[in-house]
């Protein structure tokens, strides 16, 4: 019998479940995806980052400008498939034009803005405009979290309304640790971080601010675990990945369909941290050396080791074939409990498995 569940409070929203699905770039969690889980009951998220190279919008020129267009059209519609739920967007620090996808999340009417790939120490100045959006770091750490809280006191006089913690043990795409060794450490596992943070917030800050985990978490069993530590909501990449309503190529999908435990592998990539991901072809190349990248096309990142010595690849070009189908070039992003992906589910049918009836 599953434990009941804690109420989600994010600054004004509460979602039925409290469940969020991660924002997972480059569009595969899109509209579609975003839309059907806030339908469902969860908190839909749409990824910002490259979506001018996956769009019509994009001329070849305008790259910063189309990610704008898109990324407030992209919220527009998941909105209407939504039925009134909570939609999200993920805008990565990293990012050049950080400041600008904030804003145009904003803009576009997006509830909530999840933040990490770098510490959002501004965001509450990016969103001053829009005081109803709901504020949500992804942290690794309590260190993490007490820095972005300190700083966000002193200068803003605002508090995040939940934080993310993220576990590099076992989470999709990109890393919260800069080394390749702190991937599998132990004091980052979601039972080393959360007791702590929950117990900082507290007794410390003495604020009611959630905590929601993030890794490695699969099932209702999983859920449940991550609750007794004292996280008040979780949130889901890669099992949501592979879905009907997924935003990806279904060839993207079917890879991780496909996927066996043993074809998961760390990867640095050019952002400078490490990321996990399936061993394609392309990542392969990279690991052996002989990778040929395709060329940098937009400086979509504010450190970028391909774009300042030419190490690596092109980030945004892997990561948008790989959105595209594309398994001889493409980078695909996968957490580590990608090989129990067996087949192509429903956002309805997760979430049924999840909360039954409740
Ligand atoms: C394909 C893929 C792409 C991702 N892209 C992003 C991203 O753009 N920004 C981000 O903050 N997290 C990203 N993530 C992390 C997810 O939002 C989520 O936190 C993580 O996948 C949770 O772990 P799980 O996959 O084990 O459920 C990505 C994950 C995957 C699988």
């Amino acid at each position: 019998m599953a434990n009941s569940l804690p109420v989600l409070r994010i600054g004004k929203y509460s979602p039925r479940y409290p469940l969020i699905q991660g924002g997972m770039g480059v569009r595969i969690s899109g509209p579609s995806l975003a839309g059907a889980v806030a339908s469902a009951g969860g908190i839909g998220t749409i990824a910002s980052v490259g979506l001018a190279v996956a769009s019509d919008v994009y001329d070849g020129r305008n790259y910063f400008e189309a990610n704008q267009i898109v990324l407030k059209k992209d919220v527009e519609e998941a909105r209407k498939s939504s039925g009134g739920g909570i939609i999200a967007v993920n805008a990565m620090v990293a990012l050049t034009d950080y400041d600008l996808h904030v804003r145009a999340a904003c803009e576009g009417g997006a509830d909530m803005i999840i933040s990490g790939a770098g510490l959002p120490l501004r965001l509450p100045e990016l969103t001053r405009e829009f005081p109803h959006v709901a504020l949500v770091p992804i942290v690794s750490s309590t260190k993490a979290a007490s820095l972005i809280i300190r700083r966000w006191e002193k200068l803003y006089g605002r508090l995040p309304d939940a934080f993310v913690v993220e576990t590099p043990l076992y989470a999709g795409g990109h890393l919260g640790v800069t080394k390749m060794e702190h991937v599998m450490d132990e004091a980052l596992s979601l039972e080393s971080v959360i007791p702590g943070l929950v117990r900082y917030l507290d007794e410390e800050v003495g604020e009611d601010i959630p905590v929601i985990g993030a890794g490695g978490i699969w099932d209702r069993g999983d859920m449940d675990k991550v609750f007794s530590l004292g996280a008040r909501g979780v949130q889901m990449g890669t099992r949501f990945a592979s879905t009907l309503e997924g935003d990806a190529d279904i060839r993207f999908k079917q890879a991780l369909i496909d996927a066996r435990e043993e074809d998961v592998v760390i990867i640095k990539s050019p952002v400078g941290i490490p990321g996990r991901a399936l061993r394609s072809p392309f990542v392969e190349k990279y690991l052996e050396g002989t990778v040929e990248s395709k060329p940098c096309f937009a400086n979509c990142l504010s450190h970028c080791s391909y774009r300042t010595d030419r190490q690596a690849f092109c980030i945004a070009q892997a990561l948008v074939d790989a959105f595209r189908g594309n398994w001889e070039e493409g980078l695909f992003f996968c957490g580590s409990n990608v090989a129990r992906i067996t087949r192509m589910e429903t956002v309805e049918e997760i979430f049924r498995d999840l909360f039954g009836q409740e």
